[in-house]
């Protein structure tokens, strides 16, 4: 089992995405997917109504998922652990015991080389087009990802 876990500031807008997306296309047999934020604001609430929204107009239900704020003990739970962006990465590192710990901290969008940018923007103070554009982006990037993991 190959256990991953994608990371952001909130755990309401993009992480839910990444990890709706991500279960979707990876058995789940062989692949466990989870998510959570680097911040407390949002512990415990169903992801932001826009991210459903996307999400269900590409066929997947993220509904059920309940924000939860990284810790520790996800170095020792997870195999790879993405961040949506920089500020997320550093966030996560700050955390981390040993060497072991930060090689498991991986830039999510590192694996899509049709964007220059790193970063997945957050679309929290945006519209729905931005989780459009968010959703398309990390949809992109977890199909690349597969092929890395699938091989
Ligand atoms: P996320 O977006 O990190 O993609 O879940 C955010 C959600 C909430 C806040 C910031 C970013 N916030 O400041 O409450």
């Amino acid at each position: 089992m190959i256990s991953i876990l994608m990371v952001c500031l909130g755990n309401i807008c993009r992480s839910p995405l990444a990890h709706g997306i991500m279960q979707s296309k990876l058995p789940d047999d062989l692949f466990y997917v989870d998510s959570a934020g680097t911040g407390a604001y949002h512990i415990g609430n169903a992801p932001d109504k826009r991210s459903i929204n996307v999400a269900k107009q590409n066929g997947l239900d993220i509904s059920t998922q309940s924000a939860r704020q990284f810790k520790v003990s996800d170095f020792d739970a997870f195999d790879i652990i993405y961040a949506m962006d920089e500020s997320n990465y550093n966030n996560i590192v700050s955390l981390a015991r040993n060497t072991r710990d930060i090689k498991k901290v991986k830039m999510f969008l590192e694996a899509n080389s049709s964007i220059q940018n790193k970063n997945v923007p957050d679309p929290y103070y945006g519209g729905q087009d931005g989780f459009k554009y968010v959703f398309e982006l990390i949809n992109d990037t977890c199909d690349a990802l597969v092929k890395e993991l699938i091989d």
